[in-house]
């Protein structure tokens, strides 16, 4: 939210009170924090008679902690909350950036803030990871695929160009493992169209496009804080921004039409229907909590030490393999663009090596560099098919989407790898490079 009061629950906020009504039904107990602090923090393997020796003392420590303490009286959608948006939004240079579940959640605000439903189309890349689509297929929309650039495996405008039509109503660019597609001339496209653009910036908290924050560029931005991610928000988490004025209706949007935040009198009645772009639509449930924030709050302090760290290892990738053909590597940072580096995209080019990037893959897993099958062209998901969509005819219309998935792609780790590990991977790269030149 842009607005600086805080986000509190106004049901609960009825000060001194004979028979107070509290927030938090039950209060979190010595035991309940052991176990969480028992769960985050685990025993080394061979550690066990140490772990619970010390675990005693933490205990205690807690115990003696609560002679002086009270409980926290408020668990969800709290000051905490309010605080990492304040920070978001600084950080960010946007207006209003809402904290919920996860990234898809803001996409579903996105995509319904532009009403899509039966009879309308989203323009999604060939490539990225099946939640970019999930809310447009819900709705009843028709997702169109974009053809991918295969430097980046992000949308390519001039495909996105072809395939829009007088139905389309909002695109979707994707920061593929943290780098930029062309926002520009994604943003040029949905001017003339007067189309929504919803930038999946899952990957890309922390980036820089052209002089603003990665996912600010686009009408809206959705960051995700998954486990996986640069940085996390205890495992889940999501981030949706934008400049628009609608940004003031993100507290309903997050919990099903009621601003939580604003002390309203009559507020039973006070539930809305949010204005979207073309007519109402309803709210969904989206709250996050005040540990989720609080974590999070703590890893963006680290953030640009862990983006450093991961570019470092790129940097070190890309030298390593400029002097090997038949391994094409991926844009490094310019003055303009600044990935977080989320992925490690790895090309092999195909025709020159005589193989493809399923071999290398098998090649790879035997030397023990384990691959995880990120992103697919999502028009083969049996999903796509048994809502009726035409594979193969998709499939004509992605020439290179088809052609750096089948043959050339795969995305390797960058963090948390020790010098070792890195160094240990760059060399199984260009030894399943040598190996499939050699016809082996
Ligand atoms: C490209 C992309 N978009 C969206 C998401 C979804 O993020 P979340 O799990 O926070 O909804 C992910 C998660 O991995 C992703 O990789």
């Amino acid at each position: 939210m842009a607005q600086d009061e805080p986000a509190g629950d106004f049901r609960y906020d009825t000060g001194e009170a004979r028979v107070p009504w509290a927030a938090i039904g039950e209060h979190l107990a010595n035991e309940d924090l052991m176990r969480m602090i028992r769960f985050l923090v685990r025993p080394e393997a061979g550690k066990d008679a140490e772990y619970e020796a010390r675990a005693a003392s933490v205990e205690a420590a807690l115990a003696e902690l609560w002679e002086v303490s009270g409980p926290a009286t408020k668990l969800s959608l709290g000051d905490t909350v309010s605080k990492l948006e304040a920070e978001a939004r600084e950080f960010l240079g946007c207006k209003y950036a809402c904290f919920l579940t996860n990234a898809t959640a803001g996409f579903e605000i996105a995509l319904k803030y532009a009403n899509i439903g039966p009879g309308d189309e989203v323009i999604v890349p060939g490539i990225t990871f099946i939640s970019t689509m999930t809310y447009t297929l819900q709705s009843g929309a028709k997702v169109v695929f974009a053809d991918v650039d295969p430097n980046t495996v992000n949308m390519d405008p001039a495909d996105v160009a072809r395939k829009v039509t007088d139905k389309t109503k909002a695109i979707v660019p994707v920061y593929i493992g943290g780098y930029p597609p062309d926002m520009d001339a994604i943003m040029q496209i949905a001017e003339a169209r007067d189309l929504v653009v919803l930038a999946d910036a899952a990957h890309a908290f922390g980036g820089r496009y052209k002089g603003k924050a990665a996912g600010t560029v686009a009408h809206f931005g959705s960051y995700s804080f998954h486990e996986v991610k640069n940085i996390n928000a205890l495992g889940e988490g999501g981030l949706v921004v934008t400049d628009l004025d609608f940004g003031q209706y993100f507290p309903q949007c997050r919990f099903l039409g009621v601003d939580m935040s604003k002390q309203i009198k009559n507020w039973l009645y006070d539930v809305i229907a949010v204005p979207g772009k073309y007519g109402p639509f309803v709210a969904g449930n989206h709250s996050s909590t005040e540990i989720q924030a609080l974590c999070l709050l703590g890893q963006m302090e680290r953030l640009q030490a862990v983006i450093d760290v991961r570019r470092a290892n790129a940097e070190y990738l890309n030298e390593r393999f400029s002097e090997v053909e038949g391994i094409i590597t991926p844009p490094l940072d310019t003055d303009e663009i600044k990935s977080t580096y989320h992925l490690y995209l790895l090309r092999v080019d195909h025709e020159l090596i005589g193989q493809d990037v399923q071999v290398f893959k098998q090649k790879m897993e035997a030397r023990g560099v384990v691959q995880i099958p990120h992103f697919a062209p999502l028009y083969k998901y049996q999903l796509c098919r048994d809502l009726g969509y035409d594979t193969d005819a998709i499939a004509e219309t992605c020439p290179n989407t088809e052609m750096v998935f089948n043959h050339q792609f795969t995305h390797l780790p960058l963090y948390p790898l020790t010098q070792e590990q890195i160094e240990y991977m760059a060399d199984a790269v260009i030894e399943s490079v040598e190996e499939m030149k050699a016809g082996k």
